[in-house]
């Protein structure tokens, strides 16, 4: 089974990522969590990323497309994956769109964690205070800007995903276990 989660900065999708994981025994294949290895390991990727996350603009989708492309061809991925964070904007799903069809894959199912803005600040403060802001980017101020990138360049995949019938929408507003189960319940359904 191939998921695509999309929500907002905050909506709990690293969260509800591990659950499916473990569930379902597929790989999570988090571009933020890659970009931010990649900064740590000071790679080149990791040098051109990091102000750029820093300041909560998007990467490009060259350096993007690559790096997918890359792990999406793992051994992990060949029971399935879930996407957390990618595609981004309407670039990005017809690249990876293009790379499945190469692959002989396809997506199956698109979940779309439904928040409101000002949860989604709430979130953050806790979390740059639980990891004693690991994230550079868990600020208010870059918040803001990812936001804005959201509304602007992500939201447009989901009308995307919507026009091939793959789209499902999830309160991300409720508790971290009942998002987790009507996740789980919208995946057995679709049954893959
Ligand atoms: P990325 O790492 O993808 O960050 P994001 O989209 O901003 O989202 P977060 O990771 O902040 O939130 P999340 O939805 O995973 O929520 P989480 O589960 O952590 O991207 C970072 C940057 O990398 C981008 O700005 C961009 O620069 C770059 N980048 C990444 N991908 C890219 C791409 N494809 N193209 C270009 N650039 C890219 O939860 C948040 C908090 O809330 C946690 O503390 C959690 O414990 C808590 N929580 C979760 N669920 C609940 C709940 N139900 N109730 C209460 N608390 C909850
Ligand atoms: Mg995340």
């Amino acid at each position: 089974m191939n998921i695509i989660l999309i929500g907002p900065p905050g909506s709990g999708k690293g969260t509800q990522s591990k659950f499916i994981v473990k569930k379902f025994g597929i790989a999570q294949l988090s571009t933020g969590d890659m970009l931010r290895s990649n900064i740590a390991l000071k790679t080149e990727i990791g040098k051109k990323a990091k102000s750029i996350i820093d300041s909560g603009e998007l990467v490009s989708d060259e350096i993007i497309l690559d790096i997918i492309a890359d792990r999406i061809e793992e051994q992990d991925c060949l029971k399935g994956f879930i996407l957390d964070g990618f595609p981004r904007n309407i670039n990005q799903a017809k690249g990876l769109d293009k790379m499945l069809q190469k692959l002989n894959k396809k997506i199956d199912i698109v979940i779309e964690l439904t928040m409101v803005e000002k949860d989604l600040f709430n979130r953050i403060r806790t979390r740059s205070k639980e990891t004693k802001f690991a994230r550079a980017d868990d600020t208010e101020e870059v918040l803001k800007k990812r936001l804005e990138i959201y509304e602007m360049q992500t939201k447009p995949i989901i009308p995307y995903y919507e026009n091939k019938n793959l789209l499902h929408k999830v309160n991300g507003m409720e508790s971290v276990e009942n998002v987790a189960e009507n996740i789980y319940e919208i995946l057995m359904k679709v049954n893959i």
